[in-house]
């Protein structure tokens, strides 16, 4: 069922878990989602980068794709189908693709102008039942092209873009997108504390939840975060299991040349992890 994403991270801000943002990247990646959500009773978001969308052909295709494997898988849990760091001119192609949530990232703006935008995107998403995600304090590293420093979030700007009503709130806490060097400080629990202290009960969201250690997930839940995002980690254990398969030689073992055979055990790795972070976040059985 596609819905927007307010319900679902309202319910696990009360229920103290989270939910899991999976980016997908195709036809394998949505599948693979949609199913580990279904079999675990979990709640998901699909999250679509612009990269993503841009890969896939456009944000129309990846909605028609997503609406239609929901029908055609007979998924009943509910799905949100969500831009992750969106521009805004993107959030704009997603309303008009048909997407239930969008996420504006105005953190590389002055704050003035990050406020601004937001606001108005925020009322073009209610008005359409969308729910929206906001950012304040960029998020490290490097996203399909999307670069940020890593600053800490002022809790004072989040306490500005919260009041004016997005969904979600995305505080940058030293989280950082792709894998954590070996030197990481670790989240900042107390800025998150402060954020959580002015924000009340908005879902706060986590990314760059690859390689995250446990003990600080369920940190960072306790502390009001009802989203986290991952993407690399589904990209890595795809990656490991075609390599096995190919450095194994059943690519050329008789039709193991078929794409569907060639993409099976990435499609399953993807199962397990999404399976694995779904336990850790708690999110099972929560539907
Ligand atoms: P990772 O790639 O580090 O899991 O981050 C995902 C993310 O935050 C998507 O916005």
């Amino acid at each position: 069922m596609l819905v927007s994403a307010t319900e679902m991270l309202n319910k696990a801000v009360e229920g103290h878990y989270a939910v899991g943002q999976f980016n997908i990247n195709n036809l394998e990646w949505t599948k693979a989602v949609l199913l580990t959500a279904q079999e675990n009773n979990s709640p998901v978001i699909l999250g679509v980068s612009e990269g993503a969308g841009k890969y896939m052909t456009g944000f129309g295709t990846v909605a028609a794709m997503v609406k239609a494997m929901i029908e055609s898988l007979n998924i009943t849990v509910p799905v949100a189908l969500h831009l992750d760091h969106g521009t805004y001119a993107g959030c704009y192609k997603c309303v008009k693709a048909g997407f239930s949530s969008i996420m504006f990232d105005g953190s590389h703006f002055p704050i003035d102008e990050n406020v601004e935008k937001t606001n108005e995107l925020v009322h073009v998403a209610h008005n359409l039942g969308m729910s929206i995600e906001a950012e304040v304090g960029s998020i490290g590293g490097e996203e399909d092209g999307v670069i940020g420093a890593g600053e800490i979030a002022d809790p004072a700007e989040c306490k500005r873009i919260a009041d004016l009503g997005v969904d979600f709130l995305a505080a940058g806490i030293g989280n950082i997108h792709g894998k954590y060097p070996a030197n990481w400080k670790g989240l900042d629990f107390d800025a998150l504390a402060k954020v959580k202290e002015l924000v009340g009960d908005m879902p706060l969201v986590l990314h760059g939840g690859t390689g995250i250690p446990a003990d600080m997930i369920k940190t960072a839940i306790s502390l009001g975060v009802a989203k986290i995002n991952v993407n690399t980690e589904c990209q890595l254990y795809f990656q490991e299991a075609t390599r096995k398969y190919i450095e194994e030689g059943k690519d050329l073992q008789g039709k193991g040349y078929d794409p569907r055979k060639l993409l099976a055990p990435g499609f399953e790795a993807i199962k397990v992890i999404v399976k694995e972070k779904m336990e850790l976040f708690g999110s099972i059985d929560k539907a």
